[in-house]
Order: C-alpha cells, then structure tokens, then sequence
C-alpha cells in the first residue's frame, strides 16, 4: 500500500501517537511536485482517511523546502506535447490538492518547514490550519516564469488573502516569509523554525481530543457555509447537527450536557467535555 513507504518513495508516511505525518520526500529537487508526488498523494490520502492510526493529518516536506510548487520539468514540459498524460495528470493532481484535502475526514494541518512556491499554495490552503516556520519563504512565483497562477492557485489565495496583499504577490512575484504570511491569513502562525514540529504536535493533540465525528462535520459544514447565503446555510446547517447528533456513537452532546448541568464537571467554554 502507499502508506508503507521507504526512503525512496516520493511521499513519506510516519505514524506517531495519533499523527500521520505525511512528508513531500524529494528533497533534492526541493520537494517540487512531479508525477510521482501526485499519484503517490492521491492514494496517500485515500488511505489514511480509513486508517485509524491517523487522527490528525499533517503535511509537510523533507530537508529545506515545504515544496517548491510544480515541477517545470516533469509535469509541465514533460506532458506539453502529451495531451492524455497531461489531462490525467492534471486531473489527479486536482484531486489530491483540494478535490480530497478541501473535504478530507480527518484534521488536517500544513507545516510549512521552508520553500513554498506557486502549485504548493493550494494543498496549504486546502488544509484546514497551517503553521509555518518564521523564516519559510513563500512565493507566487509564476509571473517570473510567464504564467498565471493557475491549476487553482489565484481560486485558493482569493479564499484566504485579502485582495491587495493577494494582487500585489500575483503580480509581483515578490517571496514573503512566514511571518507576512501569518500577518495576511495565509497561515495561522509563524514560530521559530526549532519549535516547528513542537507547535504543530501540540495543535494535533488539541485537535484529538475532540469529538471525532463532530469535527469532521463541523469543518466540511463551515467549508460549504461559507459559499451559501444565509437562509441555505440556517437549513442546511441544522441538518447537518442533527446529522451529527445522530451518527455520533459517543452521544457526545448528551454527555457533554450531563458533565455540565448535573456533574458540574467541565466549563464548555474553557475546554472539552470528558470521553
Ligand atoms: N521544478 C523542477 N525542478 C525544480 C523545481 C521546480 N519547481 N524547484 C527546484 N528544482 C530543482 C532544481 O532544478 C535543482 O535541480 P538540479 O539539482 O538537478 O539542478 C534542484 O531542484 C535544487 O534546486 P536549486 O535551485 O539548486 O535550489 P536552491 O536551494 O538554490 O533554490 C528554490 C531553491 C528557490 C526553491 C529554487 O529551486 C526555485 O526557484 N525553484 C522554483 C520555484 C518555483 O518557481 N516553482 C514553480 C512555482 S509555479 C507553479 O508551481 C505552477
């Protein structure tokens, strides 16, 4: 299976305590994002959503680099004059980036560890927290190279960025550092880069110990509310609590309520409930 990879696979799959840690794993070529990375991803992300040993999903890179966006060789001048290949490709690449990370089961957070370039924008957005290393550089770089940030990148930024800061990097090409991009919403936060994997850990556990069932619908709820207006997102909002009340098989809010009103056990505003 893709999950039992070695050190020559193209992406890396690590379990620890609840975490998948899934590493872009061709850092000589900085992590850029060949063929080899999208097939692997897709079946990657396949899987692990019905493994129980990931709880909570990270993404990451090997060695200096997040991932420096589309490999210029292999998946654009590779397939240029191969039209099959390249809807297939491009197809499959969707698919991993945003079509299964956007809606993924399980929670999901981008550890931007360093380069971060064009293509490698949208799984960062399509996870659902991102926290970077203070000195990652981030870049649309497309514009340098005579493209337009494409696949869904220009889409993925828009949902994100306010519109001056996202303008003025499409346009300018220009790299910011984790910081900026904690200032301009593309990530949560920056953190010294030798605290990296310590924060990230730490926002996991945080994210494990929360009803399962509830945090799956609460993220894909809040992802499909935020493109309804408002009398869609009332309706289909109290159907998807009651949706979630129902399959949950922990009766967590029944026991949430109980530990609060009679035990007087937990503050629901100061933690979670006891499971
Ligand atoms: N596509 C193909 N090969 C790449 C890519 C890429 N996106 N990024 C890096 N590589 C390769 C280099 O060609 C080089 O290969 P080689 O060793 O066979 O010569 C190797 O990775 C190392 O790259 P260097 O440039 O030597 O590494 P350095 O650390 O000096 O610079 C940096 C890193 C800044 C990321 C640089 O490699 C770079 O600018 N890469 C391209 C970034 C980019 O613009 N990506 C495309 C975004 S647009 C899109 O994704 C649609």
């Amino acid at each position: 299976t893709a999950v039992q990879s070695n050190d020559q696979s193209p992406v890396l799959v690590d379990f620890e305590d609840g975490i998948a840690w899934v590493t872009l794993n061709r850092p000589t070529k900085r992590n850029a994002i060949n063929p080899g990375i999208v097939y692997n991803m897709v079946r990657v992300l396949e899987e692990l959503e019905a493994d129980d040993r990931c709880k909570v999903l990270v993404l990451t890179g090997a060695g200096d680099a997040f991932s420096a966006g589309m490999d210029l060789r292999e998946y654009f001048r590779g397939t240029d004059n191969d039209p099959k290949e390249r809807i297939k490709l491009y197809r499959a690449n969707a698919q991993w980036q945003w079509r299964q990370l956007r809606f993924y089961a399980k929670p999901t957070i981008a550890m931007v560890n360093g380069w971060c370039f064009g293509g490698a924008f949208t799984p960062l957005v399509s996870c659902d927290l991102a926290i970077a290393a203070e000195d990652a550089q981030f870049g649309l770089s497309e514009i340098n190279w005579g493209i337009i940030p494409a696949g869904v990148v220009s889409r993925a930024v828009a949902s994100l960025v306010r519109e001056r800061e996202a303008m003025y990097y499409v346009m300018t090409g220009e790299t910011f550092d984790g910081r900026r991009a904690a200032d301009i919403g593309l990530v949560n936060e920056a953190v010294p880069r030798e605290r990296l994997r310590e924060r990230t850990r730490q926002l996991a556990k945080v994210l494990m110990e929360k009803n399962p069932t509830v945090l799956r619908t609460a993220k894909i709820a809040h992802r499909m509310a935020a493109e309804m207006s408002w009398e869609q997102a009332t309706d289909y909002l109290m159907a998807k609590v009651d949706q979630s009340t129902f399959h949950d098989p922990e009766r967590g809010r029944d026991n949430a309520m109980k530990q609060f009103l009679d035990e007087k056990s937990f503050k629901p505003g100061l933690g979670a409930y006891q499971r």
